[in-house]
């Protein structure tokens, strides 16, 4: 995953899915709404300890649920674990298949311009 701003968290902060026990945030995940019909899965992550539990798949699941009762018809992911959104249902695209203006904010990343992330998308 691509490391975030404080700025960019405060910002976006609406947009995020928690999981939290005893006041400890055991996970989390962003949706956002990149273009007509087209939402953005964001911020996947699950604390090392309570990996391989199935709440990255839950997060992902609330996001997509969510992203339907929105209206989107289309779900998509930029990720360095496109096996974890295969087996979700996600399906592989080139990244010139999706909008420009996602490519935005890119240019803050420090990965910029040699981030190997994968696009994949899923039909809602
Ligand atoms: C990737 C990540 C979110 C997965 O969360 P998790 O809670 O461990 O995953 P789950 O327990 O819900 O796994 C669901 C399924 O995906 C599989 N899976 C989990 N991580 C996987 C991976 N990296 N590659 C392939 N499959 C994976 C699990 O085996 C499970 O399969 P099953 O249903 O057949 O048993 C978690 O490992 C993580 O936070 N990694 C570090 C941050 C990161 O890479 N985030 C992704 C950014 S887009």
């Amino acid at each position: 995953m691509l490391p975030r701003s404080l700025n960019e968290l405060y910002e976006n902060i609406r947009d995020f899915w928690v999981i939290e026990e005893k006041n400890r945030v055991l996970g989390c995940c962003a949706l956002h709404i990149s273009w007509d019909n087209l939402a953005e899965i964001k911020s996947l992550a699950v604390s090392k300890i309570k990996q391989g539990k199935g709440l990255g798949a839950s997060l992902v699941s609330s996001c997509m649920d969510e992203a339907k009762q929105m209206g989107a018809k289309r779900i998509f992911v930029l990720t360095y674990r496109p096996d974890f959104f295969r087996k979700l249902g996600f399906k592989r695209i080139k990244q010139s298949e999706l909008p420009h203006k996602i490519w935005a904010e890119c240019i803050n990343c420090p990965k910029f311009p040699n981030c190997q992330e994968v696009a994949l998308l899923k039909i809602l």
